[in-house]
């Protein structure tokens, strides 16, 4: 027997693999594949407060071994998706988180303050990373003190762990991870895609209306490696990996380099039941490596 559990301080999961947000729907989608009580925790499609129609098509291009996404955060806003997370929870008791999204900092407190409120959620993870809403891919987690300001409103009006998802496309990630830790963030999720762009030699004209895209998949996993353990010397909240991880061999990885837990995203799609299979395939690797539990090889990288 091996011990796959992850401590993040503040909660212990069953297991480190968490389904990352805007690859999971809301859950339910996912039950016809598995079932749902086998994950770590599982994180819903961010929300903003009212409905939003996201961006028009395309919105998804495949690369070599990549995505590139340019969604731009559909969603049936948050007193839809309370009725929904009500329903999730009568179907299994794994960790919920709720990805929250605002065009406006006021936006962003208003949704955590309803989620805030709901018992059926144990986590809220802010969403200040996302590249497809504004043209050239602005976000908040690009400025360290609009980050910093906006980790510590949210985390004065929150009672439910904060996490924080960062953006890749920066100048440097530790600075924003550090600003997000002194607001008071009590994890660091981290990479979001990498924009990117994709052209079409027929028309001449870029894919996406957007110019730039989200890149995920196996393309991303070692530049978002590098920037896990760049945060994980930086910081001292848990971090949770995410970057093109499509086996159990690659959360091992994150887990070495630092991460305490993954969030898997592009697989998903690609697999829908790709967590039965991780999790299968670290407990394989575990018990042939003889590593008892996560915490024995936890940033244990020798450099
Ligand atoms: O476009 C999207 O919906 C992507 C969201 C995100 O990367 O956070």
């Amino acid at each position: 027997m091996v011990d796959l559990s992850s401590d993040l301080g503040f909660i212990k999961l069953k297991n480190p693999v968490i389904t990352a947000s805007g690859t999971f729907g809301y859950a339910e989608e996912f039950q016809d594949f598995f079932n749902l009580d086998i994950l770590g925790a599982f994180v819903l499609k961010g929300i903003y407060k009212d409905p939003k129609p996201g961006n028009s098509p395309p919105r998804i291009h495949e690369t070599a071994s990549g995505l590139l996404n340019s969604i731009g955060l559909p969603g049936p806003g948050a007193k839809e998706l309370q009725k929904i997370v009500k329903k999730i929870h009568k179907l299994t008791k794994t960790p919920i988180i709720i990805n929250v999204c605002g065009d406006t900092d006021e936006e962003y407190i208003e949704v955590a303050e309803i989620f805030d409120k709901m018992d059926e959620v144990t986590m809220l993870e802010l969403n200040i990373s996302c590249p497809n809403i504004k043209m050239g891919g602005k976000c908040p987690a690009q400025d360290e003190k609009h980050t910093y300001k906006l980790v510590n409103q949210i985390k004065h009006i929150t009672s439910k762990p904060l996490i924080v998802k960062l953006s890749p496309n920066v100048n440097d990630i530790s600075s924003i991870a550090i600003s997000a830790e002194e607001g008071g963030a009590d994890c660091i999720s981290l990479v979001n895609t990498f924009l990117g762009m994709a052209v079409d030699l027929d028309s001449k004209k870029p894919v996406f209306k957007n110019l730039f895209a989200g890149l995920s998949g196996p393309a991303i996993k070692p530049l978002a490696l590098k920037l896990i353990w760049e945060v994980v010397q930086s910081v001292h909240i848990p971090v949770i990996g995410i970057g093109g991880i499509f086996s159990g061999k690659d959360v091992l990885e994150f887990i070495l380099t630092g991460a305490s837990a993954v969030q898997i995203g592009t697989i998903n799609i690609v697999e829908p039941s790709a967590s039965v299979r991780i999790i299968k395939e670290i407990e394989d690797i575990m018990i042939k490596s003889n590593i008892k539990s996560l915490d024995e090889i936890k940033g244990k990288l020798k450099i």
